[in-house]
């Protein structure tokens, strides 16, 4: 069975190809900041009998130490991931530096889309 990560994976596009991988029959890990959210994917997981193959972290990936968190979490769990999917955003249109001292924007579009390519690599 493969394994889907789904960075962005309780709304939008990545909502959307984690139903469908969940369909499909493969195994989907999807991360976001809302646990209305997450529990929305659970809920949809369960209509398509799909339930023990869902994982929802929730996550602030705009945080360096969460996508730490979240990779370890990840690589802790599964042998390998099979496909990962970088789809998380928020755009901030004013600037905002997190609590850690990057950019916003430059947190979760670049860095941690930098983590998770480098932290889950074969
Ligand atoms: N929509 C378009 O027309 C379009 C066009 C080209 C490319 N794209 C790209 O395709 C991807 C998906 O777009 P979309 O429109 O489907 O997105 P979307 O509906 O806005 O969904 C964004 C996802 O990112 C998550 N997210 C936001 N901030 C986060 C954070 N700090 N940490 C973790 N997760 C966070 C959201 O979950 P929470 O709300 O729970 O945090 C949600 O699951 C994006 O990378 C976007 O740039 C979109």
């Amino acid at each position: 069975m493969k394994t889907v990560v789904i960075t962005g994976g309780t709304d939008g596009m990545g909502k959307a190809l984690a139903c469908a991988c969940l369909r499909r029959g493969e195994r989907v890990v999807v991360i976001g900041t809302s646990a209305r959210k997450g529990a929305a994917v659970l809920d949809v997981a369960a209509e398509l009998d799909a339930a023990q193959r869902v994982e929802f972290i929730q996550a602030d990936l705009s945080l360096v130490s969460e996508n730490r968190r979240v990779i370890e979490q990840i690589t802790s769990a599964y042998q390998v991931v099979d496909a990962l999917v970088l789809g998380a955003r928020y755009f901030r249109a004013t600037r905002s530096v997190t609590e850690e001292g990057f950019e916003a924007n430059f947190a979760l579009f670049y860095l941690s889309r930098y983590l998770f390519a480098q932290g889950l690599a074969a």
